[in-house]
């Protein structure tokens, strides 16, 4: 694995984003991932930042949230599609997905968060800001599209402490 700039990979980020990628969280020492096809990643705070919007629903969700770190690891090729969709349709509260899906996990200095091997980048986040959505600030048609059930996003903001490629 080598190091690469984070600017230097934005387009790539971006473009593979709405396939899903990988957030993966650590909590008491259970890990956890989950497929991930929204978010954003821009600058602020003087820092380059991810944020990823997770529902409450999510199990990802309370292990995030008492958390100071998660990781993103982001195929960039197709690979491991059969993976995303178990990740993006199963919960942790139900599976091990880690084990029922053989996934390899690397320790990265940066982070308690493990990275999942196998994909082409992997962002460590070190969480900076984290915001409940606000149901009366949201413009309304996307409240009733997106939110039906009125289970909304948490936004965590994770400072880009390193990005490596694998
Ligand atoms: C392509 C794709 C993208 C997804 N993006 C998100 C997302 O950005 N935020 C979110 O909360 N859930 C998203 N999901 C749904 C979660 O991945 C799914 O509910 C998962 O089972 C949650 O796992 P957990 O309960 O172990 O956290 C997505 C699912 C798919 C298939």
């Amino acid at each position: 694995m080598e190091k690469v700039d984070f600017n230097q990979v934005l387009n790539n980020y971006n473009e593979v984003l709405p396939k899903g990628v990988f957030l993966t969280t650590k909590n008491n020492g259970e890990i956890n991932t989950m497929t991930m096809g929204w978010g954003t990643a821009g600058f602020i705070w003087n820092q380059n930042i991810l944020m990823a919007p997770v529902r409450k629903s999510r199990h990802t969700h309370k292990l995030i949230e008492n958390s100071k770190y998660f990781t993103v690891s982001v195929p960039l090729n197709g690979q491991l599609k059969k993976e995303l969709q178990f990740c993006g349709t199963k919960s942790g509260r139900d599976y091990n997905k880690i084990e029922e899906l053989n996934l390899e996990l690397a320790e990265v200095e940066e982070s308690e968060v493990p990275i999942i091997k196998g994909n082409d980048l992997h962002f460590i986040c070190k969480i900076k800001y984290q915001q409940d959505m606000l149901k009366e600030n949201l413009d309304q048609d996307v409240l009733e599209k997106m939110y039906p059930d009125k289970d909304m996003h948490t936004f965590y903001y994770g400072e880009v402490a390193a990005v490596y490629r694998e």
